[in-house]
């Protein structure tokens, strides 16, 4: 799809999905881009659902209101969801319901003629299949602390989740070193081990374990008794969310409003490695501490160039892409090319997993 190039705009933004850090500094690019070309900007309150109802929840975001402090500050100042698809919205009374028109029909009132969504892959084909019902144009820029967005190599919050979580293994190593244990530190990353995968080497990590490669519990035991020397006596395991054992499946839990989420196996493996290596083993579940904090200079870098471009893409007359990072720059790709791949989990031939390998990291599927 594509739109009058040049014309005097408005263009609404929103943040979609779960939050990570790097949000604000994309919706001060955009502000401040837009800005620039006179263009003005309203901002839409927890993404689809502030053009729910009779009270839709807008507000016009002007560059003074938008100062660097957004740069540093994680979290997202118009706030998020990463429920409520407007397709198969969930009703009060347990049944779900299309609200897509009412949204598209409350967008139409604000005036706005084009739309910026911030979004990781659950939000994308939403947004895609809302703006084409809708005639809008649309950019969508990739945020999500996963990195499982296609056709992109990064997404703004992946950087900044790796950071956090190195630091919590580098945190865990002396006082598993201190006491001769085993740790094991759960890290998220829904369906895709790119946290648990970088992070793992960065911390310099014994075994990592990733939804993409199931482990065999008795290959990481023998790994974890092999690196045990009178000069090093602990070990340190990183293992992503949804990893799974050969042959086993996922494990989830169930949230106090009913929602199903990964979690367990952290806390599965660590009782099994404590068993087989008769060690003491001690489990740390890092969770949302890794969507927030200050960002870090790299996801900041991006989300001033994503932002950016979006608006550019805007200008340009163009709809119906997302604004990707390929070989050190900014450029874009249709969103529905990316919703056709899927999602973006880690390869066996990635180089990162030749890297883990290759420094005789155990991956769980084979002696290291
Ligand atoms: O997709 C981002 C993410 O943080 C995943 O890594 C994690 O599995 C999920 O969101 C957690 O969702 P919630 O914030 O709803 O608990």
């Amino acid at each position: 799809m594509s739109a009058a190039p040049g014309r005097v705009r408005r263009i609404a933004l929103l943040t979609s999905g779960g939050d990570c850090s790097g949000l604000n500094a994309i919706i001060r690019a955009v502000v401040l881009r837009a800005s620039q070309l006179g263009w003005e900007v309203t901002g839409v309150s927890y993404g689809t659902q502030g053009l729910l109802g009779e009270h839709t929840q807008t507000r016009r975001l002007r560059p003074e209101d938008v100062d660097t402090v957004m740069m540093r500050q994680s979290g997202t100042i118009l706030g998020t969801t990463n429920k409520g698809d407007p397709f198969a919205y969930p009703m009060p009374d347990g049944s779900v319901k299309d609200r897509s028109w009412e949204i598209i029909e409350n967008f139409r009132k604000t005036g706005c003629d084009s739309l910026i969504g911030i979004g990781g892959d659950g939000s994308l084909p939403i947004l895609l299949r809302l703006t084409e019902q809708g005639g809008i144009p649309l950019i969508c820029v990739p945020k999500t602390i996963d990195n499982d967005v296609p056709l992109t190599e990064t997404a703004v919050g992946f950087d900044t989740a790796v950071e956090v979580a190195t630091e919590a293994l580098d945190r865990l190593q002396p006082t598993a070193a201190s006491h001769n244990r085993i740790m094991v530190l759960e890290v998220m990353g829904r369906g895709a081990g790119h946290i648990a995968l970088a992070a793992g080497i960065a911390s310099g990590v014994d075994v990592i374990l990733l939804p993409e490669i199931p482990y065999d519990i008795e290959i990481v035991a023998n790994r974890l008794r092999s690196v045990q020397t009178p000069a090093h006596r602990f070990g340190i395991v990183v293992v992503s969310e949804a990893a799974r054992p050969k042959g086993g499946t996922v494990r989830t839990q169930v949230m106090q409003d009913g929602q199903v989420r990964l979690g367990g196996v952290g806390a599965a493996v660590g009782a099994q490695i404590a068993e087989l290596c008769q060690a003491e083993t001690r489990v740390t579940v890092l969770g949302h501490v890794q969507r927030g904090g200050q960002p870090s200079a790299w996801d900041r870098l991006t989300a001033a160039a994503f932002g950016a471009r979006a608006v550019d893409l805007l200008n340009a007359g163009q709809s119906g892409r997302m604004v990707t990072w390929s070989q050190r720059g900014v450029t874009d790709v249709l969103i529905a090319d990316v919703i056709a791949r899927g999602s973006h989990s880690v390869e066996m031939d990635d180089s990162l997993v030749r890297v883990a390998r290759g420094l005789g990291i155990c991956l769980g599927d084979q002696p290291a």
